[in-house]
């Protein structure tokens, strides 16, 4: 059967690519605290994304002027990353957007809208893939619930390194979900150096093991391996799904600390964390690799908001801590910190429902 064929050399092709992939990841880390300068790429994104941008950018100005003006920080704008030009062009990151990313060192970027269907990716997943940002680290904290979570999810493999490369054959259709040993370390070790660093006693190894046996049943090995370097910290294993139920079970879920998961469990569980906190308008996200980063809001680009005319009523605080996370990962810790000092207040003073994105930005910078 000639498709049967054609799908088993798809297949070997894959299966080669990732295996040259391995060979290529990248290991020796940027050292932000001594870099003269340090250049942020600004993308606005689609629908609400330049609105919500306009106000992180403002408060980049606030807090970082004197290292504008000295100019060991650049903000620099990358245009073209729009969901009419990607379509235009026919491609996820177009070419030169891509080569202009590459020349900074970390992002802040609005949310890219993904077109259904279709064969087109996701910027999103080209840009972790190109840029090799492993690392998707998430926060939710919820202080008077004495919820303090961060999650750590694989951000590179699992199910979306090829999810847009499955094969159909008639009356079927395969994905495949892709696990390897180097970046399960990588991404384990990232967890565990977190934990250790900001005294974290317990890290939750969250798969599908029972089921995914070859895949989430390597991620799950290796992060006990990667755990026996860090004796001082407790270690436990769930399955995705009672943990997505721990989650919202309140006689629980404040002893949860430093969670680890593949990609596509990370993906799903930290929209359900952000609701939590208060909806994923609320939830920030980093994208972490060796050489580069990239900053952005948990949720996407809100089409139905901008259809709605009520684009002015986006919640700017997820972009807004994830401009707090930027400043921390290019060590500018006493702008992260103002930052985050003033989000909390305004979280208290400002009624977020009922004002504009503007007047929230407005009592942030006021509070700077
Ligand atoms: C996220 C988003 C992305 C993902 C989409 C936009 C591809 O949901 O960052 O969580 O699935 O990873
Ligand atoms: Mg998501």
């Amino acid at each position: 059967m000639n498709e049967l064929n054609q799908a088993c050399e798809a297949f070997r092709a894959l299966l080669e690519e990732q295996l040259a992939r391995i060979e290529h990841m990248d290991s020796t880390k940027v050292d932000f605290s001594s870099k003269p300068v340090v250049t942020i790429g600004i993308i606005d994104g689609d629908g609400i994304g330049s609105i919500i941008m306009a106000h992180a950018v403002k408060v980049l100005e606030t807090l970082l002027a004197d290292e504008i003006a000295g100019g060991s920080i650049v903000l620099k704008r990358i245009e073209g990353l729009t969901i009419e030009n990607r379509m235009a062009l026919g491609q996820s990151v177009p070419a030169d957007v891509l080569a202009e990313i590459k020349t900074c060192d970390v992002l802040l970027k609005g949310p890219t809208t993904t077109p259904m269907g279709g064969k087109m990716e996701s910027a999103n997943v080209t840009l972790r893939r190109e840029l090799d940002l492993y690392a998707n680290c998430r926060p939710v904290s919820i202080p008077e619930k004495n919820i303090d979570w961060m999650f750590f999810r694989e951000n590179t493999e699992g199910e979306y390194v090829l999810g847009s490369r499955g094969v159909e054959l008639p009356g079927m259709a395969v994905d495949f979900k892709v696990t390897t040993d180097a970046g399960t370390r990588r991404i384990a070790r990232a967890a565990f150096e977190y934990a250790r660093n900001n005294g974290k006693t317990r890290v939750s190894i969250v798969t599908k093991a029972n089921i995914m046996k070859k895949t989430d049943g390597k991620f799950t090995a290796i992060a006990h391996e990667v755990a026996r370097d860090y004796p001082g910290i407790e270690v436990d294993d769930w399955y995705i799904d009672i943990m997505t139920a721990n989650l919202v079970n309140e006689a629980i879920r404040d002893q949860f600390q430093v969670v680890l998961l593949p990609n596509l469990y990370g993906d799903i569980i930290t929209d359900e964390a952000a609701q939590i906190q208060g909806g994923v308008g609320t939830a920030g996200s980093a994208n972490i690799g060796d050489r580069f980063a990239m900053f952005e809001a948990i949720h996407g680009s809100a089409p139905r908001l901008i259809e709605q005319g009520l684009g002015d009523y986006a919640n700017p605080a997820s972009i807004l801590k994830a401009t707090a996370m930027l400043l921390r990962h290019i060590c500018r810790t006493d702008a992260a910190q103002r930052l985050e000092q003033a989000l909390d207040g305004c979280k208290l003073t400002v009624d977020v429902g009922a004002s504009t994105g503007a007047e929230f930005a407005e009592a942030v910078l006021q509070a700077l």
